[in-house]
């Protein structure tokens, strides 16, 4: 069996991580039987700055082909943001309705939670993220420009099919999981939007009568997130909300080199995409002391994806093993050791 995998290493520390992660499952696929077949793009903020965009015009049509895609990380100082992601994160994530953003976390052994104390059986939550729509939206535009009276509007779309597909991926999943689902809205400050979401979340729920529905103010549910996270598992939200809730989530399990993520294309019928939760880390790019785990376990989460669920499970097992030692750690994790380091203890427990 061979998979077809396009890899996108992108920016700054996307570039280093995204190198272990590919020795990583190179590893397993040696170990379970099956091959890789790569196919490297170099789409990024430098080719902005070489060719005045991110990535070729026809570039969700070089993709389409593939089992599924690798991405580092996107954006770098010296392009702006709104510039490189809407020229490359953004668009791919829509052109192959990658509209579930699935990012699970939990407290790895030989970690230390920012919550100390805490056990790996009360840290371990998925956030489901609406990742197409909401928020995200380039409708609006500077009004009166220059003026005394100048002002922006930036709108957000929430569609019925939008909503509704996410908040039913949200109880599904929640099944096979605790049973419990909890829906992070705003309906107190944003009027239209929130409402509408909480409507569909309690017809959803209504279909649902086995899992067990809760609808939190997302300020309240992130303070939860601190103070409470073991009565927490299932959390659905919009886009922006999903993405804030990501990186808490991330931090209270150990930080954002811990935490990764698929833009998973339920359907089958467009490529999905995996990516660590963080971004390309200018701090500390070039370093090599980025924390390769969270692109390694994205690694895991694409592999799940294809059906190779047991090379997944080794890759998890294998870091597991490797934390829990203690020895091959990155500066984040308390250690001295370098991305490379850990990648590759990582990959040679799995062989
Ligand atoms: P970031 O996630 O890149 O960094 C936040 C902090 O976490 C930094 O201090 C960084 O050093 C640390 N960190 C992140 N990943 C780490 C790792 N693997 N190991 C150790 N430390 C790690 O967030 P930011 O600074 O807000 O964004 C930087 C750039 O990345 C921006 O251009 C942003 O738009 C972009 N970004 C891209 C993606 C993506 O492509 N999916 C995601 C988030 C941010
Ligand atoms: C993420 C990132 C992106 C997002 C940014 C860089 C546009 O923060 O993947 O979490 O908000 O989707
Ligand atoms: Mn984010």
């Amino acid at each position: 069996m061979s998979h077809r995998i396009a890899s996108i290493p992108g920016d700054g520390i996307g570039v280093d991580v995204t190198v272990e992660a590919r020795k990583v499952l190179d590893a397993a696929a040696a170990r379970y039987g099956f091959s890789l077949e790569w196919e490297e793009f170099d789409w990024s903020c430098e080719r902005y700055a070489e060719t005045g965009a991110m990535m070729p015009e026809d570039g969700v049509e070089q993709l389409s082909g593939f089992d599924a895609i690798l991405l580092g990380a996107v954006g770098f100082p010296g392009v702006p943001d709104h510039v490189s992601l809407w020229g490359l994160l953004i668009p791919l994530r829509r052109a192959f309705q990658q509209y579930v953003n699935l990012r699970p976390v939990r407290l790895l052994p030989g970690t230390t939670s920012a919550l100390a104390g805490r056990t790996a059986d009360e840290l371990e939550m998925v956030i489901v993220r609406e990742n197409s729509e909401g928020e995200y939206s380039a409708i609006g535009g500077r009004h009166n420009a220059g003026r005394p009276d100048e002002f922006v509007l930036q709108e957000s779309v929430f569609t019925r099919v939008g909503v509704e597909r996410i908040i039913r991926y949200a109880f599904e999943l929640a099944r096979t999981r605790s049973g419990h689902v909890t829906s992070a809205t705003k309906s107190n400050g944003l009027i239209h939007s929130m409402p509408y979401w909480d409507e569909i979340f309690a017809e959803v729920g209504a279909r649902h009568p086995d899992v067990r529905a809760e609808q939190c103010h997302v300020d309240a549910l992130a303070a939860r997130m601190v103070q409470a996270p073991d009565r927490i598992d299932v959390v659905v939200g919009s886009n922006l909300f999903g993405d804030i809730l990501s990186d808490l989530a991330a931090a209270v399990t150990g930080g954002l080199g811990m935490a990764p993520s698929g833009n998973v294309n339920p359907s089958g019928e467009f490529p999905s995409m995996f990516e660590a939760v963080h971004g390309s880390a200018p701090d500390i790019a070039g370093q090599g002391i980025a924390n390769p785990v969270a692109q390694i376990l994205a690694g895991a989460m694409l592999l799940d994806h294809l059906g190779e669920t047991v090379a997944a499970q080794a890759i998890r097992s294998s870091v597991d093993e490797v934390l829990a030692a203690g020895k091959v750690l990155t500066p984040d994790l308390g250690g001295t050791s370098t991305t490379t380091g850990l990648g590759t203890a990582v990959a040679e427990t799995l062989r």
